[in-house]
Protein backbone atom coordinates (compact mmCIF):
# COMPACT_ATOMS: atom_id res chain seq x y z
CA UNK A 1 0.00 0.00 0.00
CA UNK A 2 3.01 2.56 1.08
CA UNK A 3 4.14 2.95 -2.48
CA UNK A 4 0.99 3.51 -3.89
CA UNK A 5 0.56 6.69 -1.71
CA UNK A 6 0.99 10.62 -3.11
CA UNK A 7 2.10 12.82 -0.95
CA UNK A 8 -0.05 15.92 -2.03
CA UNK A 9 -3.34 16.27 -3.96
CA UNK A 10 -5.36 18.74 -5.44
CA UNK A 11 -8.62 18.32 -6.39
CA UNK A 12 -11.55 20.61 -7.79
CA UNK A 13 -14.93 19.49 -6.71
CA UNK A 14 -18.13 21.36 -8.27
CA UNK A 15 -21.47 22.69 -7.41
CA UNK A 16 -24.46 21.44 -9.10
CA UNK A 17 -27.87 22.55 -10.89
CA UNK A 18 -30.92 20.68 -11.06
CA UNK A 19 -32.53 21.02 -14.70
CA UNK A 20 -35.81 19.01 -12.71
CA UNK A 21 -36.69 16.80 -10.60
CA UNK A 22 -36.87 18.41 -7.23
CA UNK A 23 -37.68 16.53 -3.63
CA UNK A 24 -37.23 13.48 -5.96
CA UNK A 25 -34.64 12.28 -4.83
CA UNK A 26 -35.40 10.85 -1.31
CA UNK A 27 -38.81 9.49 -2.60
CA UNK A 28 -36.34 7.05 -4.77
CA UNK A 29 -37.41 9.22 -7.69
CA UNK A 30 -35.94 10.56 -11.05
CA UNK A 31 -34.06 14.11 -11.28
CA UNK A 32 -31.69 15.59 -13.77
CA UNK A 33 -28.87 17.20 -12.39
CA UNK A 34 -25.24 18.49 -13.71
CA UNK A 35 -21.81 19.73 -12.04
CA UNK A 36 -21.55 23.41 -12.93
CA UNK A 37 -17.82 24.98 -13.70
CA UNK A 38 -17.78 26.43 -10.29
CA UNK A 39 -15.89 24.36 -7.83
CA UNK A 40 -14.19 24.22 -4.52
CA UNK A 41 -10.54 23.70 -4.65
CA UNK A 42 -8.39 21.28 -1.73
CA UNK A 43 -4.86 21.19 -1.65
CA UNK A 44 -4.23 17.98 0.54
CA UNK A 45 -1.38 17.05 1.98
CA UNK A 46 0.15 13.88 4.16
CA UNK A 47 1.48 15.59 7.52
CA UNK A 48 3.29 12.00 8.79
CA UNK A 49 1.17 12.23 11.71
CA UNK A 50 -1.35 9.27 12.55
CA UNK A 51 -4.49 11.48 13.39
CA UNK A 52 -3.56 15.33 13.07
CA UNK A 53 -5.77 17.16 10.93
CA UNK A 54 -5.84 20.67 9.64
CA UNK A 55 -8.28 21.84 7.33
CA UNK A 56 -8.09 25.84 6.56
CA UNK A 57 -10.09 27.54 4.27
CA UNK A 58 -8.79 30.76 2.04
CA UNK A 59 -11.50 32.69 1.49
CA UNK A 60 -12.91 32.63 5.16
CA UNK A 61 -10.31 32.35 7.16
CA UNK A 62 -11.26 29.38 8.70
CA UNK A 63 -9.91 27.01 10.18
CA UNK A 64 -10.20 23.28 11.83
CA UNK A 65 -7.75 20.61 14.26
CA UNK A 66 -9.27 17.56 13.80
CA UNK A 67 -7.93 14.72 16.34
CA UNK A 68 -9.12 11.59 13.97
CA UNK A 69 -9.38 9.35 17.25
CA UNK A 70 -11.90 11.99 18.68
CA UNK A 71 -14.00 12.96 16.03
CA UNK A 72 -17.49 14.61 17.42
CA UNK A 73 -19.99 16.50 16.14
CA UNK A 74 -19.31 20.49 16.71
CA UNK A 75 -22.00 23.60 16.98
CA UNK A 76 -20.23 25.62 14.28
CA UNK A 77 -22.30 24.03 10.94
CA UNK A 78 -19.66 24.39 8.49
CA UNK A 79 -17.41 22.31 10.59
CA UNK A 80 -20.14 19.43 10.70
CA UNK A 81 -19.76 18.59 7.01
CA UNK A 82 -15.82 18.16 7.25
CA UNK A 83 -16.40 16.30 10.44
CA UNK A 84 -19.06 14.11 9.01
CA UNK A 85 -16.79 12.79 6.25
CA UNK A 86 -14.06 12.24 8.33
CA UNK A 87 -16.21 10.11 10.60
CA UNK A 88 -17.63 8.53 8.00
CA UNK A 89 -13.79 7.78 5.87
CA UNK A 90 -12.38 6.83 9.27
CA UNK A 91 -14.74 4.35 10.43
CA UNK A 92 -14.60 2.47 7.07
CA UNK A 93 -10.39 2.36 7.22
CA UNK A 94 -8.08 2.73 9.24
CA UNK A 95 -5.69 3.89 6.45
CA UNK A 96 -6.60 7.69 6.76
CA UNK A 97 -3.65 9.32 8.86
CA UNK A 98 -3.02 12.94 9.52
CA UNK A 99 -2.96 15.52 6.84
CA UNK A 100 -3.39 19.03 6.01
CA UNK A 101 -6.07 20.57 3.61
CA UNK A 102 -6.71 24.34 2.30
CA UNK A 103 -9.71 25.13 0.67
CA UNK A 104 -10.33 27.55 -1.48
CA UNK A 105 -13.94 28.18 -3.13
CA UNK A 106 -15.51 30.23 -6.09
CA UNK A 107 -19.25 28.59 -5.26
CA UNK A 108 -21.59 30.75 -3.72
CA UNK A 109 -22.56 29.32 -0.41
CA UNK A 110 -26.40 29.33 0.17
CA UNK A 111 -27.47 29.78 -3.33
CA UNK A 112 -28.96 26.05 -4.12
CA UNK A 113 -25.87 25.07 -6.08
CA UNK A 114 -24.80 22.47 -2.96
CA UNK A 115 -21.57 23.81 -1.89
CA UNK A 116 -22.29 21.51 0.99
CA UNK A 117 -22.08 18.04 -1.61
CA UNK A 118 -18.97 19.58 -2.70
CA UNK A 119 -17.35 20.62 0.29
CA UNK A 120 -18.15 16.73 1.17
CA UNK A 121 -17.07 14.95 -1.67
CA UNK A 122 -14.19 16.53 -2.76
CA UNK A 123 -12.49 16.21 0.90
CA UNK A 124 -13.67 12.26 0.40
CA UNK A 125 -12.50 12.41 -3.33
CA UNK A 126 -9.12 13.71 -2.17
CA UNK A 127 -8.74 11.92 1.06
CA UNK A 128 -9.27 8.62 -1.06
CA UNK A 129 -6.75 9.58 -3.78
CA UNK A 130 -3.62 10.90 -0.84
CA UNK A 131 -4.62 7.70 0.98
CA UNK A 132 -4.84 5.37 -1.62
CA UNK A 133 -8.11 4.45 0.22
CA UNK A 134 -9.71 2.05 -2.45
CA UNK A 135 -13.07 3.74 -2.28
CA UNK A 136 -15.05 3.84 -5.34
CA UNK A 137 -16.80 7.08 -6.81
CA UNK A 138 -20.60 5.40 -5.91
CA UNK A 139 -18.86 4.72 -1.97
CA UNK A 140 -18.01 8.36 -1.68
CA UNK A 141 -21.36 9.36 -2.76
CA UNK A 142 -22.66 7.70 -0.32
CA UNK A 143 -20.47 8.16 2.44
CA UNK A 144 -20.73 11.77 1.55
CA UNK A 145 -24.76 11.68 2.04
CA UNK A 146 -24.31 9.94 5.23
CA UNK A 147 -22.18 12.07 6.23
CA UNK A 148 -24.88 15.13 5.81
CA UNK A 149 -27.47 12.94 7.46
CA UNK A 150 -25.38 11.87 10.69
CA UNK A 151 -23.23 14.98 11.61
CA UNK A 152 -25.28 18.18 9.79
CA UNK A 153 -28.82 16.58 10.49
CA UNK A 154 -30.49 17.17 6.94
CA UNK A 155 -31.75 13.86 5.63
CA UNK A 156 -31.17 14.90 2.13
CA UNK A 157 -31.02 12.87 -0.66
CA UNK A 158 -28.50 11.01 -3.55
CA UNK A 159 -28.97 14.23 -6.05
CA UNK A 160 -26.17 16.33 -5.32
CA UNK A 161 -23.63 14.22 -4.10
CA UNK A 162 -24.10 12.25 -6.96
CA UNK A 163 -23.73 15.26 -9.48
CA UNK A 164 -20.81 16.45 -7.72
CA UNK A 165 -19.27 13.88 -8.23
CA UNK A 166 -20.56 12.07 -11.28
CA UNK A 167 -21.00 14.54 -13.88
CA UNK A 168 -20.01 14.95 -17.50
CA UNK A 169 -19.14 18.03 -19.35
CA UNK A 170 -22.03 19.71 -21.71
CA UNK A 171 -24.27 16.56 -20.48
CA UNK A 172 -26.97 16.19 -17.51
CA UNK A 173 -27.60 12.80 -16.05
CA UNK A 174 -31.02 11.10 -15.65
CA UNK A 175 -30.69 9.37 -12.28
CA UNK A 176 -33.08 6.72 -10.76
CA UNK A 177 -32.58 7.43 -7.02
CA UNK A 178 -34.23 4.12 -6.35
CA UNK A 179 -31.40 1.79 -7.92
CA UNK A 180 -29.44 4.54 -9.03
CA UNK A 181 -29.20 3.83 -12.61
CA UNK A 182 -28.37 7.01 -14.70
CA UNK A 183 -27.56 7.92 -18.06
CA UNK A 184 -25.87 10.77 -19.70
CA UNK A 185 -28.22 13.08 -21.60
CA UNK A 186 -26.45 15.40 -23.88
CA UNK A 187 -27.47 19.29 -23.00
CA UNK A 188 -28.42 21.17 -26.32
CA UNK A 189 -30.35 24.01 -25.76
CA UNK A 190 -28.58 26.69 -28.17
CA UNK A 191 -29.28 29.76 -28.46
CA UNK A 192 -30.94 29.36 -25.37
CA UNK A 193 -28.63 28.88 -22.20
CA UNK A 194 -29.12 28.78 -18.58
CA UNK A 195 -29.06 31.78 -16.13
CA UNK A 196 -29.02 31.47 -12.19
CA UNK A 197 -30.88 34.03 -10.48
CA UNK A 198 -29.83 34.08 -6.90
CA UNK A 199 -32.34 36.00 -4.70
CA UNK A 200 -29.92 36.10 -1.56
CA UNK A 201 -32.16 35.37 0.80
CA UNK A 202 -31.76 32.13 2.66
CA UNK A 203 -34.61 31.27 5.13
CA UNK A 204 -33.79 29.94 8.20
CA UNK A 205 -36.62 27.03 8.27
CA UNK A 206 -34.59 25.51 4.98
CA UNK A 207 -32.88 22.31 7.06
CA UNK A 208 -36.24 21.42 9.91
CA UNK A 209 -38.90 22.49 6.96
CA UNK A 210 -36.87 20.43 4.43
CA UNK A 211 -36.91 17.21 6.35
CA UNK A 212 -40.64 17.67 7.73
CA UNK A 213 -41.05 17.36 3.85
CA UNK A 214 -39.66 13.97 3.96
CA UNK A 215 -41.50 12.54 6.96
CA UNK A 216 -44.43 13.93 5.27
CA UNK A 217 -43.76 11.76 2.36
CA UNK A 218 -43.68 8.97 4.59
CA UNK A 219 -46.52 9.50 6.23
CA UNK A 220 -48.12 9.69 2.80
CA UNK A 221 -46.73 6.48 1.79
CA UNK A 222 -47.53 4.48 4.90
CA UNK A 223 -51.07 5.39 4.41
CA UNK A 224 -51.00 4.13 0.43
CA UNK A 225 -49.52 1.01 1.65
CA UNK A 226 -52.52 -0.09 3.92
CA UNK A 227 -54.25 0.28 0.43
CA UNK A 228 -51.69 -0.86 -1.81
CA UNK A 229 -49.04 -3.39 0.34
CA UNK A 230 -46.82 -3.18 -3.18
CA UNK A 231 -45.97 0.47 -2.83
CA UNK A 232 -42.53 1.10 -1.27
CA UNK A 233 -42.12 4.71 -2.02
CA UNK A 234 -43.74 7.47 -3.94
CA UNK A 235 -42.11 6.01 -7.02
CA UNK A 236 -44.42 3.35 -6.70
CA UNK A 237 -47.42 5.24 -6.63
CA UNK A 238 -49.31 7.00 -9.85
CA UNK A 239 -51.92 9.97 -9.74
CA UNK A 240 -54.68 6.95 -9.33
CA UNK A 241 -53.38 5.51 -6.30
CA UNK A 242 -52.72 8.74 -4.83
CA UNK A 243 -56.35 10.06 -5.09
CA UNK A 244 -58.00 6.59 -3.93
CA UNK A 245 -56.40 7.55 -0.83
CA UNK A 246 -57.24 11.13 -0.68
CA UNK A 247 -59.47 10.71 2.09
CA UNK A 248 -57.19 9.13 4.17
CA UNK A 249 -54.97 12.04 4.04
CA UNK A 250 -54.70 15.17 5.88
CA UNK A 251 -54.60 17.37 3.01
CA UNK A 252 -50.70 18.66 3.46
CA UNK A 253 -49.94 15.08 3.19
CA UNK A 254 -51.75 14.47 -0.13
CA UNK A 255 -50.36 17.94 -1.97
CA UNK A 256 -47.00 16.56 -1.42
CA UNK A 257 -47.39 13.14 -2.58
CA UNK A 258 -49.22 14.69 -5.84
CA UNK A 259 -46.51 16.76 -6.21
CA UNK A 260 -43.91 13.63 -6.12
CA UNK A 261 -45.67 11.72 -8.69
CA UNK A 262 -46.25 14.63 -11.03
CA UNK A 263 -42.72 15.58 -10.71
CA UNK A 264 -41.68 12.11 -11.66
CA UNK A 265 -43.66 12.33 -14.86
CA UNK A 266 -42.20 15.82 -15.67
CA UNK A 267 -38.63 14.47 -15.38
CA UNK A 268 -38.87 11.97 -17.71
CA UNK A 269 -40.96 14.63 -20.38
CA UNK A 270 -37.71 16.65 -19.75
CA UNK A 271 -35.70 13.92 -21.67
CA UNK A 272 -37.81 13.50 -24.24
CA UNK A 273 -38.24 17.43 -24.83
CA UNK A 274 -34.54 17.74 -24.51
CA UNK A 275 -34.30 14.93 -27.01
CA UNK A 276 -36.27 16.46 -29.28
CA UNK A 277 -34.75 19.50 -29.06
CA UNK A 278 -38.07 20.88 -27.56
CA UNK A 279 -36.86 23.71 -25.56
CA UNK A 280 -40.88 25.04 -25.22
CA UNK A 281 -41.89 22.41 -23.59
CA UNK A 282 -38.78 22.18 -21.42
CA UNK A 283 -39.48 26.06 -20.50
CA UNK A 284 -43.60 24.94 -19.62
CA UNK A 285 -42.15 21.91 -18.06
CA UNK A 286 -39.87 23.86 -15.41
CA UNK A 287 -42.55 26.49 -15.20
CA UNK A 288 -45.14 23.62 -13.92
CA UNK A 289 -42.91 22.70 -11.37
CA UNK A 290 -41.90 25.93 -9.67
CA UNK A 291 -45.90 25.59 -9.24
CA UNK A 292 -46.16 22.38 -7.94
CA UNK A 293 -42.74 23.56 -5.85
CA UNK A 294 -44.68 26.79 -4.33
CA UNK A 295 -48.65 25.96 -3.76
CA UNK A 296 -48.36 21.76 -2.98
CA UNK A 297 -44.80 21.42 -1.85
CA UNK A 298 -44.73 24.54 -0.34
CA UNK A 299 -40.58 25.53 -0.29
CA UNK A 300 -40.89 28.73 -2.31
CA UNK A 301 -41.15 31.82 -0.92
CA UNK A 302 -41.99 35.67 -1.67
CA UNK A 303 -38.46 36.78 -3.45
CA UNK A 304 -38.76 33.61 -5.90
CA UNK A 305 -42.29 33.71 -6.67
CA UNK A 306 -41.50 37.22 -7.80
CA UNK A 307 -38.40 36.00 -10.02
CA UNK A 308 -40.32 33.42 -11.35
CA UNK A 309 -43.85 35.45 -11.99
CA UNK A 310 -41.50 38.19 -14.19
CA UNK A 311 -40.17 35.86 -16.03
CA UNK A 312 -43.60 34.46 -17.10
CA UNK A 313 -44.07 38.54 -18.67
CA UNK A 314 -40.89 38.08 -20.80
CA UNK A 315 -41.43 36.10 -24.00
CA UNK A 316 -37.39 35.22 -24.45
CA UNK A 317 -37.74 33.27 -20.54
CA UNK A 318 -39.00 29.82 -21.78
CA UNK A 319 -39.01 28.79 -18.30
CA UNK A 320 -38.31 29.59 -14.75
CA UNK A 321 -38.54 28.13 -11.11
CA UNK A 322 -36.70 27.67 -7.82
CA UNK A 323 -34.08 25.27 -7.72
CA UNK A 324 -32.77 23.09 -4.73
CA UNK A 325 -34.48 22.57 -1.48
CA UNK A 326 -36.38 26.02 -1.49
CA UNK A 327 -36.55 28.67 0.83
CA UNK A 328 -34.67 30.87 -1.33
CA UNK A 329 -31.19 30.34 -2.77
CA UNK A 330 -31.40 30.43 -6.83
CA UNK A 331 -34.18 30.15 -9.61
CA UNK A 332 -32.85 28.14 -12.83
CA UNK A 333 -34.13 29.90 -15.96
CA UNK A 334 -34.22 28.88 -19.88
CA UNK A 335 -33.38 32.54 -21.48
CA UNK A 336 -33.19 32.84 -24.97
CA UNK A 337 -29.08 34.15 -25.07
CA UNK A 338 -29.91 37.38 -27.36
CA UNK A 339 -32.32 38.23 -24.63
CA UNK A 340 -30.20 37.30 -21.43
CA UNK A 341 -28.67 40.74 -20.47
CA UNK A 342 -31.20 42.95 -20.90
CA UNK A 343 -33.14 40.39 -18.99
CA UNK A 344 -30.93 40.19 -16.09
CA UNK A 345 -31.00 44.05 -16.31
CA UNK A 346 -34.51 44.55 -15.95
CA UNK A 347 -35.26 41.86 -13.17
CA UNK A 348 -32.54 42.94 -11.22
CA UNK A 349 -33.98 46.67 -10.91
CA UNK A 350 -37.42 44.73 -9.98
CA UNK A 351 -36.04 42.78 -7.35
CA UNK A 352 -34.06 45.23 -5.87
CA UNK A 353 -37.27 48.05 -6.00
CA UNK A 354 -39.59 45.23 -4.61
CA UNK A 355 -36.93 44.14 -1.63
CA UNK A 356 -34.46 46.12 -1.56
CA UNK A 357 -31.81 42.64 -2.01
CA UNK A 358 -29.53 42.58 -5.30
CA UNK A 359 -29.75 40.00 -7.48
CA UNK A 360 -26.96 38.30 -8.35
CA UNK A 361 -26.38 35.88 -11.51
CA UNK A 362 -24.34 33.27 -13.19
CA UNK A 363 -24.79 31.12 -15.91
CA UNK A 364 -24.77 27.11 -15.68
CA UNK A 365 -22.77 25.27 -18.33
CA UNK A 366 -23.07 21.74 -17.52
CA UNK A 367 -19.58 20.52 -16.38
CA UNK A 368 -17.47 17.71 -15.49
CA UNK A 369 -17.46 16.18 -11.96
CA UNK A 370 -14.97 16.08 -9.18
CA UNK A 371 -11.53 15.99 -10.73
CA UNK A 372 -7.69 15.30 -9.88
CA UNK A 373 -6.49 18.34 -10.82
CA UNK A 374 -2.32 17.51 -9.81
CA UNK A 375 -0.85 15.11 -7.67
CA UNK A 376 2.69 14.83 -6.28
CA UNK A 377 4.48 11.52 -4.78
C1 LIG B 1 -31.36 19.55 -1.52
C2 LIG B 1 -30.99 18.11 -1.15
C3 LIG B 1 -31.18 17.16 -2.31
C4 LIG B 1 -32.56 17.32 -2.94
C5 LIG B 1 -32.88 18.79 -3.17
C6 LIG B 1 -34.30 19.00 -3.63
O1 LIG B 1 -30.47 20.07 -2.46
O2 LIG B 1 -29.64 18.05 -0.70
O3 LIG B 1 -30.95 15.84 -1.91
O4 LIG B 1 -33.54 16.70 -2.17
O5 LIG B 1 -32.67 19.59 -2.02
O6 LIG B 1 -34.50 18.40 -4.86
Amino acid sequence: MADKLVGKVIIDSPGRINIIGEHTDYNLGYVLPTAIDKRIRFTLERNNTDTHCEIRSKGYEKALVVDLKHIAPSHVQWENYILGVLYEIYSRSKELKGFHCAIESNLPVGAGVSSSAALECGLAFGLNELFALGLSKHEIVELSRDAEHNYVGTKCGIMDQFASVMSKKDHVILLDCRNMEYRYVPFEIAPYKLVLLNSNVSHSLASSEYNTRRKECEEGVAILQKKYPSVASLRDANPKIIEACKTSMNPKVFNRCNYVVQENTRVLDAVEALKKGDLEKLGALMYQTHEGLRALYEVSCRELDFLVDFSKNIPEVLGSRVMGGGFGGCTINLVHEDSADLFIQSISEAYKKEFNINLSYFEGHPSAGTTLVEFKA
